[in-house]
Order: C-alpha cells, then structure tokens, then sequence
C-alpha cells in the first residue's frame, strides 16, 4: 500500500531538499511552476528553499509518497506591520509532481494549511491561481473556497496572458477544547 503523508516542515535534510527540487522541477515543466516558467538551475532551486524556511512569515509544507518529497504548499502570512491583514494567509506554490497525483495529496495538504492557520487564529484564506488550472480549481471550489474576482493579465506565459482566479474561504472558528486534561 501507497504511504501518503504531509506535513510543516522547518528544516529539509540534503536528501529532502533534493527530491524537493526535483519534484518542484517536474511541476514546473508541466506547467504550472508559482512563477517560474522553466525550471532554475539546481543551486537557485535549493536556495528558494532554504530562504522560504527563513522567512518567519513563510510556512512550508511537504507531501511523501512512501518517504520520498513529491509535493508542497505554503502558507504566507502578512508581514508583523500589516497588524489590519493578520486575520488572513495566503496558500501558494500548491502543487504534486504529476507522477504522484490523485492519491489524495492536494487535499492533505490543502487541510494542513487550513487546520494550520486556524491554530495561527486566522478567519481567512486567500488564494490566486490561473484559470487554466482546471483540477485545481476544482479541488478549491468543492473545498469552499468562494470565486470573489478574475484578472485578465494574470500571468504572461510564452508571450500569451493567462487569466487569474482569486479565491477567499472563511475559516471555521476553532473552539477551545474545554474538556478537563
Ligand atoms: C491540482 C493538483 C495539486 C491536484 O493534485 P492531486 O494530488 O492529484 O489531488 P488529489 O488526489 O488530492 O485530489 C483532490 C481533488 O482535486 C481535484 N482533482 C484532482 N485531479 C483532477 C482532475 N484531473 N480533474 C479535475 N479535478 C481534479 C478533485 O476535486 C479531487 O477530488 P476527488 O478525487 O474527490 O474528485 C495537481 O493537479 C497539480 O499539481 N496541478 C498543478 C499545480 C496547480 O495548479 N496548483 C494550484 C495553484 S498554485
């Protein structure tokens, strides 16, 4: 059987950090790379992610496939000064490798993010992605997440723009567990 995990991580050993890199290449030439529209050589690749796990307003979480990296998400917060935006996270850089897909790793870590800014006291989760991102999309909307805009010039890919989908979903208020222990 499939092993499926996910989790925030806070440091990636070498072997993490490797098969992360060649996960996150794998997305981006299938498309849809956060920004990156080829894959950066390796040592850029390992730096972005060593710099994301400094950034204290920045969370990353990974997924496994029997022990091995294959899929990612971050959760952005606003900066300390922006104290009137602290209710709300962004989810970004959300992907699988196409080769681990439909074992349910987008959803896990879609719910770690969620469960995760929950915990952090935030009501609001905001995301953007392009309109071409048909699963995507579907995984945000049959998760709650409500189509509040779209940006024609969204993202400029191979000269051509691509349109943008922005997303908010209220989060559940997470109650105290009031129970003795
Ligand atoms: C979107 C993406 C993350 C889904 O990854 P995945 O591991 O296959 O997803 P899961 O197995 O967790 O499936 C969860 C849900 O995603 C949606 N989904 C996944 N693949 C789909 C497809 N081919 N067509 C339509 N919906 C799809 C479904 O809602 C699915 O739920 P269901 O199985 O109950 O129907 C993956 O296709 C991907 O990395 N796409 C490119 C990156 C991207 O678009 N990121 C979003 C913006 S940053």
């Amino acid at each position: 059987m499939t092993a499926v995990v996910v989790e925030r991580v806070g440091e990636l050993s070498d072997q993490d950090l490797g098969d992360l890199s060649d996960a996150t290449d794998a997305a981006i030439l299938d498309g849809n790379g956060f920004g990156w529209l080829r894959p950066p050589d390796r040592s850029r690749l390992r730096a972005y992610y060593r710099g994301i796990l400094l950034i204290p307003e920045r969370e990353l979480f990974i997924g496994r496939l029997d022990g091995t990296i294959v899929a990612s998400a971050q959760l952005w917060r606003a900066p300390r000064n922006n104290e009137a935006q602290g209710f709300s996270g962004t989810l970004t850089a959300h992907w699988v490798a196409p080769w681990a897909r439909g074992h349910g790793l987008a959803r896990l870590l879609l719910q770690a993010v969620e469960a995760r800014a929950q915990a952090l006291g935030m009501t609001h989760l905001k995301l953007d992605v392009r309109a071409s991102q048909d699963a995507a999309i579907q995984l945000y909307e049959a998760n709650g997440f409500k189509h509040w805009g779209t940006l024609p010039a969204y993202a400029k890919i191979d000269g051509r723009m691509v349109a943008g989908r922005f997303y908010v979903k209220k989060l559940a208020r997470k109650h105290k567990n009031k129970a003795i222990n």
